[in-house]
């Protein structure tokens, strides 16, 4: 079992707070539209849940999966659609598409276009849980973020992962990194259970 030092950005009625008031900013940007809620699979489908049902009822949901291989300049000719929404529920309407973080802006700019450009989409609005524009090596920006982080830190939670892992952990974590910016695992073999039970401890390994 390989455990990773780690530090509680936000625990999970901060990010709780913090989904009302993105709601709250995003729903006069969706006014009276006929809304597809398309959250990018997987990380976002966790935020997105929680976000949706913080909306007003009415909206559809579908989902999308794209995987990014692009270079700053070329993202959107990278990209490879894995799955895609329905085309009833993307032509002509308005899109609101959600990831767990804008990094680079890679995957976002990759899906908006195809969205808009192979869809149809009549718009598209874009929403995450996190804003992380220290890495932004695209011109795109959220329409809304719940937080934003001026740092450069790995962060694992709430849908984000590292190899597949900690999607599930109720609060936002950062993982310690090395200098080559990879998570550093530790060696013990004391793992506290407070912070996958509760969310709440300040306990500073997470177990894979
Ligand atoms: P972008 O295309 O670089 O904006 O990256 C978006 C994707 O990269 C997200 O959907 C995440 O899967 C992943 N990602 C970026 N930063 C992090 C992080 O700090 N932790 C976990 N995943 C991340
Ligand atoms: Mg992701």
């Amino acid at each position: 079992m390989i455990r990773y030092r780690h530090r509680i950005v936000l625990r999970a009625q901060e990010l709780s707070e913090a989904l009302d008031g993105l709601a709250d900013r995003l729903k006069p940007l969706l006014g009276d539209d006929e809304v597809t809620a398309i959250p990018v699979l997987g990380g976002a489908m966790f935020f997105a849940a929680d976000l949706v049902r913080r909306l007003p009822s009415g909206l559809v949901m579908d989902f999308i999966r794209i995987q990014t291989y692009g270079d700053a300049t070329s993202p959107q000719k990278e990209a490879k659609p894995e799955w895609l929404p329905h085309p009833d529920n993307v032509k002509g309407k308005h899109v609101l598409l959600m990831d767990d973080i804008l990094d680079t802006g890679r995957t976002m700019t990759a899906a908006r276009c195809f969205l808009l450009e192979e869809m149809g989409a009549a718009k598209v609005t874009i929403a995450v849980l996190i804003d992380k524009p220290v890495r932004r090596a695209v011109p795109i920006s959220a329409d809304a973020f719940a937080v934003q982080f001026q740092d450069d830190q790995f962060l694992v939670g709430f849908g984000l992962d590292y190899r597949g892992r900690f999607r599930n952990l109720p609060f936002l974590a950062a993982l310690e990194t090395d200098l080559d910016g990879l998570p550093m695992s530790v060696e013990t073999t004391e793992v506290s259970k407070a912070p996958e039970a509760t969310g709440e401890s300040a306990a500073s390994e997470i177990a894979k």
